[in-house]
């Protein structure tokens, strides 16, 4: 077994804005603005809250701690950690970020091909067929599928050159400019006029809305953005210093995750408010890649300044992707590295084809392939199902059942107290113990339930 030792990130700035730029991604765009909108505003960011601070952040502090602890990759971990019997949960992490490399790098092609789409001004018709635009152009069998391989590229170059050279300082430039980006569109949208209603739907709290189904949208979103289950936090808590406080920058990644996901919502919802309003029809909500890339290109079409902010926001979308898809590679090429010895050059080429084979059959799946079911599912929607309602989930769960109740509890106390250096008060490690070994696995049992009945 090799020593516990790797290379790792460099400053404490830089661990958060690889952990932020991890977590903020297409989820916090395409779909926690929807959400917000459609199950009560404010309501509903509450309950989000409530459920990150009793479930998802004690789940991003287990796998944080666990990677920090075993210097490992996802699949070594529980044999570094004294239990080879548990090596079954690497097993399903891993199988999750392949499944989720598969269909998010076909949409971080989508987001380049939109970018540059918006570079040449092609956003400039507000009577433009967009939906037929962008149905022709997932379907065609070539365009997408080289947008793919280029998307994909990028993350692989960034990882060849390491954690520190690659990673850390990739995502230092990126995951700030994506603030500001999202901010500059943000401030766009609320000065439009009529915006000060979609700002009321997105934000002013309506209860009435809250059902059962809010609460379920609600962890599985904390869920898919935090990136939990699929080995993502694990290995960037692998490469983290061990003066680094471990659930002080697990609370700080979610709450700049939460609010980059506001700024987001507050970016797009006033602005289908305004241009509907502007243009005398009822605005529509829709989520994922037809809210971003259909909806938002005609509003942008409507807006004084418009192609500018579609610059912006396709720029903003396309680095989201990127650092998101980033941390899930570097779970994949990591485990290569840890499992076969190979160079990072050599695991990083590996990674790439494995990559490349599940988001070449999800790019078809949009056009040729569309024909083939599984589950009544295309490719494309099976694997998204497949890594976030089964793989991610179990893999999450297995983790907390694993930290909380086959580890010692001195060493959870342990790896948290940095060794019984940090300032923490053992209240709150206490408190953190008892949600990673209670309150956690419930609420992730609770929503694996929930999906498999309903
Ligand atoms: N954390 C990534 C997202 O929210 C997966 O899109």
């Amino acid at each position: 077994m090799k020593p516990f030792s790797r290379e790792l990130f460099g400053s404490r700035f830089g661990v958060l804005m690889a952990l932020a730029g991890s977590a903020i991604g297409l989820g916090n765009l395409w779909r926690f603005p929807y959400l917000t909108a459609q199950n009560g505003g404010a309501a509903f960011i509450l309950i989000y809250i409530v459920l990150l601070l009793l479930v998802s952040i004690p789940t991003m502090i287990t796998e944080y701690l666990i990677g920090r602890r075993s210097r490992t990759s996802i699949i070594l971990t529980p044999n570094r950690l004294g239990h080879p019997k548990m090596k079954f949960i690497g097993i399903f992490a891993i199988i999750s970020a392949i499944c989720v490399m598969g269909f998010y790098n076909v949409v971080g092609g989508w987001t380049i091909k939109y970018l540059t789409s918006s570079i040449m001004l092609q956003f400039g018709s507000d009577t433009a067929d967009y939906a037929g635009q962008f149905s022709e152009y997932i379907s065609s069998p070539y365009m997408p599928l080289i947008h793919t391989f280029i998307f994909t590229g990028l993350i692989a170059f960034i990882s060849f050159k390491g954690v520190k050279k690659g990673i850390e300082k990739a995502s230092k430039i990126i995951t700030p400019t994506l603030f500001i980006a999202t901010v500059l569109i943000a401030i766009r949208a609320i000065t439009l006029p009529g915006a000060y209603e979609g700002l009321k739907y997105l934000l002013v709290p309506d209860f009435s809305k809250v059902s059962i189904d809010t609460i379920q949208n609600a962890l599985g979103q904390g869920f898919f953005t935090l990136g939990l289950g699929a080995g993502t936090i694990l290995i960037y808590g692998s490469y983290t210093k061990s003066d680094e406080n471990i659930t002080n920058s697990s609370i700080s990644t979610a709450a700049l995750d939460l609010f980059f996901a506001i700024v987001a919502g507050i970016a797009i919802i006033p602005a289908i408010f305004a241009i509907s309003y502007a243009n005398g029809s009822t605005p529509t909500l829709d989520a994922g890649p037809q809210l971003v890339f259909v909806t938002l290109p005609s509003v942008f079409a409507s807006m004084p300044f418009g192609d500018i902010v579609a610059i912006l926001f396709f720029f903003s979308l396309a680095l989201a992707a990127l650092t998101s898809a980033m941390s899930i590679f570097e779970s994949i090429t990591a485990f290569i590295i840890d499992v076969t010895e190979k160079s990072r050059d050599k695991a990083v080429y590996i990674g790439y084809l494995i990559c490349l084979i599940p988001a070449t059959f999800c790019s078809l799946s949009q056009g040729v392939l569309s024909d083939v079911r599984i589950l009544g599912l295309n490719i494309f929607d099976l694997l998204d199902m497949l890594s976030a309602n089964v793989f991610m989930t179990l893999a999450s769960l297995f983790l907390l059942i694993f930290a909380g109740w086959i580890l010692k509890k001195e060493d959870i106390i342990d790896e948290l107290s940095n060794h019984g250096k940090a300032t923490t008060p053992m209240w709150i490690l206490n408190t953190v113990y008892i949600l990673i070994k209670y309150v956690a696995p419930l609420g992730v049992a609770a929503i694996f339930t929930y999906w498999l009945l309903f």
